[in-house]
Formats: structure tokens, C-alpha cells, sequence
């Protein structure tokens, strides 16, 4: 039998899950490449502290905006690399790939997708909806004909899907989720506070003590930065009411897309998710008070999902274990 392997390239984190070993690797999507040699000079972690520091010779990159493939050679490499290392490919080996891909992405980005695990080692690649695999890692029971609903916060893009019968009944997604909330924060803190800081403090702040909930105190964080009048270091003191001020606005988009997919839905499909919830999955799914903000904004009951950065890697892994819970076949195209 085919060697089967699940893979979920996502904007922040690239997962990769084996039949043998399940979930065997969890790296950030990065890699940087010597422009000269073209050797690729470091992978994952390393790579992304290289960002924006590398010395004129070396160019990291994170290969994957959005959910997408943004360059191409880079994340072929990348998931070559992360192949090898972890022999799951070697001169006798190709294994079959399946692969989570955004909700409604085109067919260019499709093939963008397809080409880079196909140049990755792959022998057959096949899609399934990134939002459907979280689903079914989530626990959820896809199958059935009883409507369920998810949403998916990851780095790059946020998605909402309602599951029934194996198959999406509707579907929402958009460019906003972690890297848009530091950006907000990033352009708050310049405008009250005059303080320049880049994406990676934006985030410290938000994970350690970023928050929905203005009633909940998580404290304050020093921060550096640069004074954006004097160009000058400076030290500062951020708190979390400030985070959750910054932050609220563009999270309301999220809250919108969820209202959006539920006025989608035939009513006998929003009484099942009335009376069952909605599942909270991806990175984000963490941040205090996320889930009390959806219930205010939407009235839905709302679960955090166990492992909720696992979930679209263990439901590959799922999907390759029982094929059958995607209603319609997988398709399976070889190089
Ligand atoms: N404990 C936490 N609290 C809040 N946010 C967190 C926490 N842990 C991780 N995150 C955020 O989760 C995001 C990454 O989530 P995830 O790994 O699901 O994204 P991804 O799959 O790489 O990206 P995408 O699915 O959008 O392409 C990052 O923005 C990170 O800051
Ligand atoms: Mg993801």
C-alpha cells in the first residue's frame, strides 16, 4: 500500500502526520537560501529568526501567505527538506500526499499547492478543504447529517464552514486572523504611544498578555521599541486593556464572517447549530476571551476544540485513515 502522509502548510506552522508516527513534525514555515549557491541554509525555527536580520547573501522567506503558496520555489524546498529530514521520502520512497488547502482557493493556487508537494518528493497530491480536516480533528461528527459548525483562526486566514454529510453547506474566509491583530497592534501602539515595534513583539504582546474581553486583567508586558518622533530606543510599558482595545475592531470581522455563514444556512441546518455550538480550532482559539466575544456577537454556544492548533493535522490524518468521511471521493493526482 501507498505510503500516506497528511500535510498542512500553514501560514505560521507547517504540520506533517504519518501513518506510523502521527504528527511528526511541527516547524514554523520558514526557510532561508544562500542567493549565491542557492543552497538552502536554514529551515523552521531558525529560518524565522533570521527574518529581516539575514546578512546580504542569505534571503529568508516565509514561503506561505494567507494559506497560499506565495513563493513557489522556496516552499518546494521547504517541504522537500522537511521530507527528508524526516525520511519521509528517500531515492525508493515517494509517498502519496494529502494536503489542506483553503476554502474557495482558485485553481492557480490549486496547482500552486499541488506543484510544490508534487517538487516536494510527492507521487500523488490530492486537496481537501483545510476547514473540513479542522472539523473532523476537531472531533465533530462530519458525517452525519446533522449540522455542525467551525471556525478555523489561524495565522493568515480565519475560516467558517457548516458541516453536514460529509461536505461543506457554506463557507466563509478571510485575511484576518493572528498577523491582522498584530498589525492592529503595531498601528496602535505608533499612534498612542509613538512607539515603532515590529510583528514578532506584536505577537509576544498579544499571546502573553492580549485578551477579547475588556473585564479580564492579564496584566502588562515591557516592551522595546524605537520613539517614532525621535527615532530613539525606547522602553515601555503595555497593558492588556490597551491589546484588547487594539485588537477588537478587526476581530469584529471575524464575528461578521461567522453571522454570514449562519444566515447561509436552511433553518433546520442554524437550529442544529443553535442547539450544538460552534467548535473553536487553530492557533488563535487560545486567546482569552475569544470564545465569550463569539457568544456575544452571535448568540452560539461556543467550544474550544482539544489541541486546537492539531486540529487540521489530525483530521488529515483522520480523513487518510477513513476516506470515507469526505463524502465525495478524494482525487488523487499523480506527477
Ligand atoms: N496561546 C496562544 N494564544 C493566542 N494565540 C496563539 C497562541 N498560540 C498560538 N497563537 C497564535 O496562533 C497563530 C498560529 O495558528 P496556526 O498554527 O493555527 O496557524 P497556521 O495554520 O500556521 O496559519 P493559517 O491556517 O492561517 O494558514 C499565530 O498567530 C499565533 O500567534
Ligand atoms: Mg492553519
Amino acid at each position: 500500500m501507498a505510503y500516506m502522509v497528511g500535510l498542512d502548510m500553514g501560514t505560521t506552522y507547517t504540520r506533517i502526520w504519518t501513518q506510523e508516527g502521527g504528527i511528526v513534525l511541527r516547524c514554523p514555515s520558514a526557510a532561508a537560501i544562500d542567493s549565491e549557491t542557492h543552497k538552502l541554509v536554514a529551515l523552521g525555527a531558525k529560518a524565522r529568526e533570521m527574518l529581516g536580520k539575514t546578512p546580504q547573501d542569505i534571503l529568508a522567506y516565509r514561503p506561505i501567505r494567507e494559506g497560499l503558496v506565495s513563493e513557489f520555489e522556496v516552499a518546494a524546498r521547504m517541504v522537500r527538506a522537511m521530507f527528508q529530514n524526516k525520511q519521509i521520502t528517500s531515492t525508493f520512497n515517494r509517498p502519496v500526499v494529502l494536503m489542506a488547502t483553503p476554502y474557495r482557493i482558485n485553481q492557480v493556487q490549486q496547482l500552486a499547492a499541488e506543484n510544490t508537494v508534487f517538487e516536494g518528493g510527492a507521487k500523488a497530491v490530492a486537496q481537501v478543504p483545510a476547514i473540513f480536516a479542522a472539523a473532523a480533528g476537531a472531533g465533530l461528527r462530519v458525517s452525519s447529517p446533522r449540522g455542525s459548525m467551525i471556525l478555523n483562526m489561524g495565522g493568515g486566514i480565519s475560516e467558517v464552514a457548516v458541516i453536514s454529510s460529509g461536505g461543506i453547506i457554506a463557507a466563509h474566509s478571510i485575511k484576518v486572523a493572528g498577523e491582522r491583530l498584530d498589525s492592529a497592534i503595531i498601528n496602535y501602539l505608533r499612534q498612542r504611544r509613538n512607539l515603532i515595534v515590529g510583528g514578532p513583539t506584536a505577537e509576544e504582546l498579544r499571546v502573553t498578555i492580549g485578551t477579547c474581553d475588556n473585564s479580564l486583567d492579564r496584566g502588562s508586558m515591557k516592551i522595546y521599541g524605537r520613539n517614532a518622533r525621535t527615532g530613539l530606543a525606547s522602553t515601555q510599558e503595555v497593558f492588556s486593556s490597551e491589546i484588547c482595545e487594539a485588537i477588537t475592531p478587526t476581530l469584529g470581522a471575524v464575528m461578521k464572517s461567522v453571522s454570514t455563514v449562519l444566515e447561509d444556512v436552511p433553518p433546520e441546518v442554524a437550529s442544529d447549530i443553535y442547539d450544538y455550538g460552534l467548535m473553536l480550532s487553530g492557533g488563535c482559539a487560545r486567546m482569552p476571551g475569544l470564545a465569550d466575544a463569539i457568544h456575544k456577537a452571535t448568540g452560539l454556544r461556543v467550544t474550544i476544540a482539544r489541541n486546537p492548533r492539531d486540529c487540521v493535522i489530525n483530521g488529515l490524518g483522520r480523513l487518510i485513515k477513513h476516506p470515507e468521511l469526505w463524502g465525495t471521493a478524494l482525487e488523487y493526482r499523480l506527477k
